[in-house]
């Protein structure tokens, strides 16, 4: 089953849904530009486009807004959890040549971890592996300058599930590969597992951003999804599929029980209508693990373990750094 139809086989039992029409769209459908015959020569990509600006522009709320996140006491915001998760990965890149390898790419975060990693390491190789080729101008454009040598700048578009440790020649004394934007929930936990194990060489380590899920964050986790990119994010990919959009979306926790595991997942439903059919669009579909299981989940599925990990002050993300065990 993908993560898609649990998700449906959950809704279809929510009585407020039970006779709602229903559409899913899946991942690569939403963000891919890669070869698409159906669409024809005249597709211009016009809605990847947009979408890959929304999550900039969310990017760059998360590390420029004073206090996003903090505690009470307005410690632990985004910005400072970012500039820690550099420290970190400075330290662990001290004096090596450094494969930073980045799933899904954006410029706002990478860039911050980036300059601070070439201040210590010997030299830094960039990756960037992306489904929408429209982010390589604005990748090319914010990690060029920073990796500067030539040849250390790399795009590959291509679905990342079929990429493969040897296309990423292991040649460096340390591989990072980064999952960032909450990527990971967008994935069943064997996925994740199945794309580390087939990307990791030597010297790997995992960097995953989530947002996870505890007792009294459910009104956190609800409040980034009314973001108004998020909510335009659901608007784009309505009219991309060929729907008109009603209204903003709705979103909601939905627990769901996979592999015998008790999950939390938020999902957006856009009220759409197509010809006379009126429905909803699931738009995103986002695991958000606990603490406890973000942790477990690494060793179980992805043969890693945990070598650190930082929270924001309110509790709600987390960044995670794991080791691949060969
Ligand atoms: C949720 S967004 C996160 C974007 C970014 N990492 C961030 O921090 O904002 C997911 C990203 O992964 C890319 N993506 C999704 N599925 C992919 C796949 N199978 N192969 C390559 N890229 C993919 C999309 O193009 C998009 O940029």
């Amino acid at each position: 089953m993908s993560l898609n139809d649990f998700v449906v086989d959950a809704l279809v039992r929510n009585p407020a849904y039970q006779h709602a029409r229903l559409w899913t769209v899946e991942n690569h459908e939403k963000y891919s530009t890669l070869a698409q015959p159906e669409l024809g020569p005249e597709s211009d990509h016009r809605f990847n486009h947009e979408i890959f600006l929304l999550m900039r522009a969310l990017n760059e709320q998360g590390v420029g807004q004073s206090g996003l996140c903090a505690d009470a006491e307005g410690q632990g915001a985004l910005k400072a959890v970012i500039g820690d998760v550099a420290e970190r990965l400075a330290a662990l890149s001290s004096g090596r040549r450094v494969h930073y390898v980045e799933l899904g790419p954006e410029p706002i975060k990478s860039a911050c971890l980036l300059k601070r990693m070439v201040e210590t390491s010997s030299s830094i190789r960039y990756t960037a592996i992306d489904i929408n080729q429209t982010s390589e101008a604005a990748m090319s454009d914010a990690v060029g300058p920073i990796v500067r040598e030539d040849g250390s700048f790399n795009y590959i578009a291509a679905d990342y599930r079929t990429v493969t440790h040897e296309d990423l020649r292991h040649d460096q004394e340390l591989t990072l590969i980064t999952l960032l934007g909450f990527q990971e929930g967008n994935e069943l936990p064997v996925s994740t597992g199945r794309l580390i194990r087939s990307l990791a060489g030597n010297t790997t380590y995992i960097l995953s951003e989530m947002q996870v899920y505890d007792e009294g964050l459910e009104s956190t986790i609800l409040k980034f999804y009314a973001n108004p990119c998020m909510l335009q994010f659901s608007q784009m990919v309505a009219l991309q599929q060929g729907f008109i959009p009603s209204g903003e979306h709705e979103a909601m926790l939905v627990p769901l029980r996979i592999q015998d595991e008790p999950i939390h997942v938020a999902v957006t439903l856009q009220p759409v209508q197509r010809l006379q059919q009126r429905g909803y669009l699931l738009t995103n579909i986002c695991l958000k693990y606990t603490p406890e299981q973000f942790h477990r989940i690494r060793a179980r599925h992805c043969n890693c373990s945990v070598v650190d990990e930082f929270a924001s002050g309110d509790g709600s993300v987390r960044y995670q750094i794991a080791k691949y065990l060969q």
